[in-house]
């Protein structure tokens, strides 16, 4: 329909270096960032990580930047997990999982040609350790599907010595249910998402309705399983679906939780954890804020407006 054809205009708009010196000089963007991301700093994620704390919601907190090609600026990030882990254990907000972290593998070397892979791994595992020492734990993030078997196969080696490393799955394309399966056995933690990129139908489910059934075949997989379901996501039937299974399995309130993205339906968030149910928000800070944006802004008509408006004016 004429929403997903706004989505992937806008998606693919977004690739333009054009269009990215646009937006990140517009004036607009400022007040369009601070709603989805925490600031730019450490100091700011464990801010906002402690002020959610009071409303009784979990963290899980993603340093921005995607696409790394140099080693040093990979080195940089796994820097700025380390320090950022330091600094949770410090404010007391990491233990027992509080606030844990989300690590995308293209932050941390995964793009670098050659051995990519091998780097990507050595950083994720750095940060894997810190965040043994400070009582938590690490989520890996999912991005595009050329990515989806390197990035399960860093889950896989992980877990070796990490048990704990939880993984992101993706609704909308079509291996994701037989990965539900692979990875709904004990102790595995796997977030169920849509999945936000823009992928061709030869791998992924084009139409939302087809999306959405392929999330309720995927949660009925997990919750079912013997793992640990994260079901992120902010729409309201699936949320009710994934209450109404976890109740079915009859689950206790700590075998699974609900996420949803900082400055998205911070309402319902509240609601569902007054509820008694465990809500954890995704938390992203970082100066690396564009691309983060844009799949954010693609999610929304109206956010889609917000975006073109903040380019004319710029
Ligand atoms: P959908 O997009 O259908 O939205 C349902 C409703 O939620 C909308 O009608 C609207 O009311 C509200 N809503 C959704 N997005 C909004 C927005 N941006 N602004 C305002 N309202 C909004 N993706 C990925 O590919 N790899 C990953 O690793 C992750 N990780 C991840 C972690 C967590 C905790 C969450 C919640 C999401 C992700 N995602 C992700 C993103 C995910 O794939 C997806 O793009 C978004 O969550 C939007 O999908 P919904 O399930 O919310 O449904």
């Amino acid at each position: 329909d004429a929403s997903d054809l706004l989505r992937g205009a806008l998606l693919q708009l977004s690739g333009s270096d054009a269009v990215r010196a646009a937006v990140v000089k517009a004036p607009v963007s400022r007040s369009v960032v601070a709603r989805y991301v925490a600031g730019e700093e450490v100091a700011d994620a464990v801010r906002v990580t402690g002020e959610l704390r009071s409303t009784n919601r979990l963290t899980t907190i993603d340093h921005l930047g995607e696409d790394v090609t140099e080693r040093a600026q990979a080195e940089h990030t796994r820097d700025t997990y380390l320090a950022l882990l330091g600094a949770l254990d410090e404010a007391d907000l990491s233990r027992f999982g509080a606030a844990e972290v989300s690590v995308k593998l293209s932050a941390v070397g995964q793009a670098i040609p050659g051995d990519g892979d091998a780097i990507a791994l050595e950083n994720a595992r750095a940060i894997c350790e810190a965040a043994e020492r400070v009582g938590t734990t690490v989520t890996l993030d999912m991005e595009d599907h050329t990515t989806t078997d390197r990035t399960l196969e860093a889950v896989r080696a992980l877990r070796e010595d990490f048990p704990w490393v939880g993984a992101v799955l993706q609704a909308y394309l079509h291996r994701t249910e037989a990965d539900c399966r692979d990875l709904a056995g004990p102790g595995s933690r796997v977030r169920l998402c849509k999945g936000a990129y823009k992928e061709p139908a030869s791998v992924a489910y084009q139409d939302g309705g087809d999306v959405d059934l392929s999330y309720v075949r995927c949660l009925k997989v997990l919750m079912a399983g013997e793992g640990y379901p994260m079901v992120a996501t902010h729409d309201p039937r699936l949320v009710e679906i994934g209450q109404a299974l976890a109740s079915h399995h009859g689950r206790s309130p700590d075998s699974y939780e609900f996420q949803m993205l900082l400055g998205v339906r911070p309402l319902e968030q509240k609601r569902i954890a007054d509820r008694g149910h465990q809500m954890r928000v995704y938390l992203p800070f970082g100066e690396d804020w564009y691309g983060y944006l844009v799949r954010r802004l693609a999610e929304r008509p109206a956010n889609v407006r917000f975006f073109l408006r903040s380019l004319a004016s710029s």
